[in-house]
């Protein structure tokens, strides 16, 4: 079984290529990365998974990687997913997003394949939400706060369009906030542990700059939420949409108070106007019911062990 990763240099996408590779080991993995991707996610799987050039917004590309490879599953992972930058360049989040994947689903049907595909849908999709529509079902109207939301609202509805109009095996997953070592340092855990790191070795002054603290996001660590996205799209319906959360919220000041906690060193705490958005997702909280009862999917990495790696991870890099 060929099995293709778009993103595979990306965060997720190269845990998902580890997970495969660890516990699946009859599949071949290969993954898509543009001409200019940063390497260093996947370094150590020279050898094991094969890269191919392809930058999702070249219809022309996507046709000749799906209809040369033919995979037998494809995770759709390749996208513009900081929300800030979607801010800055709407644009470009809508066309990596929305039309990047219109051409792989294009690409699957010119060369008529009967291939799984999953697609990695947002929390952010369900935007604004009232204190008693908590948790977060799959029922939930979707009301977007950012381009990138909308983004990704397009990128579920053209798959549930796919599924309806052509049978297309189409798993949509909403995947709620994520994090864990090799997570970019723009997102928030990850942008805090890198200043906390800094300031340890003396790289920065004792102070941490932040934003919004008082939203609140439901945090999986990224190798529980890549071992979601392959049950998702191994045992889930075709055609259905499933949450992939813990179900318990986090406030960002309760993430940055862990992670103080962990530092070995004293910090203070500023705030930066730069840091806040035209709008902000005030919280989320998932239920994970549905995918829990279709595939038998927990998650099983408790959040402070995440952040005491995403601390380690930084640790490593910059030391
Ligand atoms: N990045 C960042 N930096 N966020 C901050 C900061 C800061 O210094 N201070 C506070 N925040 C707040 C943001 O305003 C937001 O409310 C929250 O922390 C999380 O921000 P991000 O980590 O940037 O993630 P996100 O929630 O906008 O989006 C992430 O989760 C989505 C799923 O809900 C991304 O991973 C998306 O790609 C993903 O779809």
């Amino acid at each position: 079984m060929k099995v293709l990763i778009t993103g595979i240099t990306g965060f997720a996408g190269s845990h998902l290529a580890d997970y495969l590779l660890a516990e699946k080991p009859d599949i071949d993995v290969i993954g898509t990365m543009r001409w200019r991707s940063r390497l260093d996610n996947v370094e150590h799987l020279q050898g094991k998974v094969k890269l191919l050039e392809c930058d999702i917004r070249d219809a022309t590309a996507c046709n000749t990687l799906i209809a040369a490879e033919r995979p037998d599953m494809i995770f759709h992972l390749a996208a513009q997913s900081f929300v800030p930058t979607s801010w800055k360049a709407p644009h470009e989040s809508m066309s990596t997003n929305i039309l990047g994947q219109l051409n792989i689903f294009e690409a699957v049907r010119a060369a008529n394949l009967d291939c799984r595909i999953q697609i990695a849908g947002s929390s952010e999709e369900y935007g604004l939400v009232l204190p008693e529509e908590l948790p977060i079902t799959e029922n939930q109207p979707l009301r977007p706060l950012s381009p990138y939301a909308v983004s990704k609202v397009g990128q579920d509805s053209m798959g549930y369009q796919y599924f309806m109009s052509y049978g297309m095996k189409i798993v949509r997953t909403r995947g709620f906030n994520h994090t864990g070592p090799r997570r970019p340092s723009v997102f928030v855990c990850s942008d805090f542990a890198r200043q906390i790191v800094e300031i340890e070795l003396g790289l920065r002054e004792p102070r941490i700059c932040v934003g919004n603290l008082e939203a609140e996001r439901d945090f999986t660590d990224v190798r529980d939420m890549v071992r979601g996205y392959w049950l998702a799209l191994e045992k889930g319906e075709p055609g259905e949409v499933y949450n992939l959360c813990t179900g318990t919220s986090w406030s960002i000041r309760s993430v940055l108070d862990l992670l103080i906690g962990f530092a070995n060193v004293e910090v203070k705490v500023e705030n930066d106007p730069d840091r806040l958005r035209p709008s902000d997702v005030p919280r989320l909280e998932g239920d994970v019911t549905r995918l829990h009862q279709a595939t038998g999917w927990k998650p099983q990495i408790p959040f402070e062990q995440t952040m005491q790696d995403l601390l380690d991870y930084w640790r490593e890099q910059l030391s």
